[in-house]
């Protein structure tokens, strides 16, 4: 059958797929992913095609980096529509681990990958925890994929920071990409969350980009951080979100910059609209 996708279930069946390739001189690229797949998540895979000459993909929804109070069970999980998509995107393989591939010695007695500093702030301050899974779950599919390449969206711009973060410090051979955000229309950011809003919810949530753009507007204004950071939080309360932070930050490592720093920087939101919880970024 034309377009049907391999997968491996297992460790020992990725192995010997990816092995032969290496034997074979091909260089892997891979793209993490939860699943339900959408148009960001095939850029990952499309530019992974355009660099390396064989992609693999992995869709696991990984327990440890959701809160108790976190979307873990309600988590869309769509595997028969991604590997299609998947297929049409040029993957080479699709990834898709049971819980005890991933954690055999189950979630709770897990080795755990903490990756301090940069895993602190911002989201990790808001969602205790989420990091370390993260960082843990990522190493742990580095090892089972050996890939030389991994891509990674910049709309998870703190993840992309945490894995480069890790890569480095586990002297770990794998180039990570980080790849542009995806996004509609209205610029809204693409992302699995955006099915729990509504159509007008879909629509206002555009503010957030829009906000972004203001505070990188009014960095280029010379307008202090925090008189930025207060008005961007004040927008978005206005127009109904619940903001967990609204930030200007070093884009190097997240540190708060100086005052005299105006370029090499990130603007972050993340804010709570309906039952979604929407992360999104610039660059300055
Ligand atoms: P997930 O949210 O499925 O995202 C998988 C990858 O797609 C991430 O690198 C993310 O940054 C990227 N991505 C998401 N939306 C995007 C968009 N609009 N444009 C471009 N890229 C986008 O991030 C995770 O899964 C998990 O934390 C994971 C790394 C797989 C570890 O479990």
């Amino acid at each position: 059958m034309p377009n049907e996708l391999a997968r491996a279930l297992d460790a020992a069946s990725l192995r010997s797929a990816v092995l032969a390739w290496r034997r074979a001189g091909e260089r892997i690229g891979f793209v993490p992913t939860m699943g339900n797949l959408h148009a960001g998540h095939h850029s990952l895979v499309a530019t992974a095609r355009a660099q390396t000459d064989r992609v693999v993909a992995s869709i696991f929804v990984n327990p440890t980096q959701f809160g108790p109070n976190e979307d873990f069970a309600a988590y869309p999980r769509t595997l028969e529509a991604d590997a299609t998509g998947l297929a049409a995107s040029g993957c080479d393989l699709l990834f898709a681990p049971a819980a005890n591939v991933l954690y055999p010695f189950g979630t709770d007695a897990s080795v755990r990958v903490h990756v301090p500093g940069v895993s602190e702030g911002l989201c990790g301050a808001f969602r205790p925890g989420h990091f370390d899974g993260v960082a843990t779950v990522v190493a742990k599919l580095f090892n089972l994929v050996q890939p030389d390449v991994a891509f990674f969206g910049r709309k998870d711009f703190q993840q992309l920071r945490v894995i480069e973060r890790m890569v480095r410090d586990l002297a770990m051979p794998i180039e990570i990409v980080g790849v542009d955000t995806l996004r509609e229309p209205n610029g809204l950011a693409m992302s699995s969350r955006n099915q729990y809003l509504s159509a007008e919810e879909r629509e206002r949530a555009a503010e957030i980009h829009r906000t972004l753009t203001a505070m990188r507007d009014a960095v280029g204004q010379g307008r202090s951080f925090a008189a930025i950071e207060s008005a961007a939080v004040d927008r978005l309360d206005q127009s109904g979100f619940r903001v967990d932070y609204a930030a200007i930050r070093r884009a190097d490592d997240l540190s708060v910059p100086a005052e005299t720093q105006r370029d090499g920087l990130v603007a972050l939101i993340a804010a709570r609209l309906g039952k979604a919880r929407l992360i999104d970024n610039v660059l300055i």
